[in-house]
């Protein structure tokens, strides 16, 4: 029923966390240690965003007991009464594009949930206690009856810029299928969630390496325009839609006939020649947003991830983020929109 150490918690896919280590290492001092599949700790130290931690608990603590109610009771011991409350889990290692299965701990993390808000409202009537405002308690759960917690300040800060990330664990997607061509849109989806918005009617869509077209499906889903560049078949419903023109050559080669609002960019190809893709077309004072996957291949070169981060975070008039989505295997995706665009 202790409470113990303190560290700094960043959390990232099961698959790439030696790739986690390696750019923590190279952002700030001190040794990562794994607690469990895609979580590292360090001593606490400089708050650092790398690509491939989707979520970071800050100056975590330590709590575990015999029971659910024990557990609860020794972070609330430590934290105070907060009634804003986020109980998470590591995340599973994907097999394949398909959802997950059920969480093994998410009857676990249900039951802490639950004492959690009962003991908050408990405590308050019986002791009289005042619950804490203003703060957000961050709890994941490694195992039955054992978690790290932390208080983070809530802020009004947009999810592209906002760290520790404002949805839970960093996954701001459910596992809800929905009906289109691959299960490629799962990026696009995640992507628009992190940049807080989406093409409009009045958009012109470039969607580089779009087939089968499912990031094209999600455009169209908002009314947009797109033009859909790929050598490769479009499956027949995206093709067949009327706001859609199918040009079939190398993305790398095309000249826009009309100057495109927002790029989509997931051509299989090296990951510089994406960055550099990227790069220039933030350069059109047309541009409003872009989505561009930057694939890897082990062993990982992490210099245009470092190169990525620097665009995202240093370009004028742009608000931007390099991450690893949830539905990014070993790849990360450069989200990048215009600090004025209407949310
Ligand atoms: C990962 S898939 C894209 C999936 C797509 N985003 C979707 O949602 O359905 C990558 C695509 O890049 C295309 N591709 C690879 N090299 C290309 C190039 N030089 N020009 C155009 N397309 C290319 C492939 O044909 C493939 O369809």
């Amino acid at each position: 029923m202790a409470t113990e150490k303190r560290a700094d918690v960043y959390l990232g896919g099961p698959a790439t966390i030696d790739l986690l280590v390696a750019e923590l290492s190279g952002l700030r001092a001190g040794k990562a240690r794994e607690l469990a599949a895609g979580v590292v700790s360090l001593a606490p130290g400089a708050l650092v965003d790398p690509a491939f931690a989707r979520q970071v608990l800050p100056g975590a603590r330590e709590a575990s007991g015999k029971s659910a109610s024990e557990l609860a009771g020794a972070i609330l011991d430590g934290a105070g009464l907060v009634p804003d409350l986020e109980v998470t889990v590591p995340e599973l290692e994907r097999r394949g594009s398909r959802a997950l299965e059920q969480h093994p701990l998410a009857g676990a993390e249900a039951e802490l949930v639950n004492l959690l808000g009962k003991k908050v409202a408990g405590r308050a009537v019986k002791h009289g206690e005042a619950r804490v405002p203003g703060v957000r308690l961050r709890v994941l759960l490694l195992e039955p009856w054992h978690a790290w917690w932390c208080l983070t300040p809530v802020r009004d800060v947009p999810p592209l810029l906002a760290w520790p990330s404002p949805f839970p664990g960093g996954r701001a997607l459910g596992e809800a299928p929905r009906d289109a061509p691959s299960s490629a849109h799962r990026k696009l989806d995640e992507a628009l969630a992190w940049l807080g918005v989406h093409p409009r009617e009045h958009d012109l869509v470039l969607d580089l390496g779009a087939a089968p077209g499912g990031w094209s499906s999600v455009a169209l889903g908002y009314g947009a325009r797109v033009v859909a560049v790929d050598r490769a078949a479009l499956d027949a419903k995206v093709a067949a839609h009327p706001r859609l023109t199918h040009v079939k050559q190398d993305a790398f080669g095309y000249l826009p006939e009309e100057t495109p609002t927002w790029l989509l960019c997931d051509v299989i190809a090296e990951p510089a020649r994406s960055f550099e893709l990227a790069r220039r077309a933030l350069e059109s004072p047309a541009l409003h947003a872009l989505v561009v996957t930057l694939k890897l291949k082990r062993p990982a070169k992490l210099e245009v991830v470092r190169a990525a981060r620097a665009l995202a975070r240093d370009t004028s008039g742009w608000l931007g983020r390099c991450k690893q989505l949830v539905a990014n295997k070993l790849e990360v995706t450069l989200l990048m929109r215009r600090a004025d665009l209407a949310t």
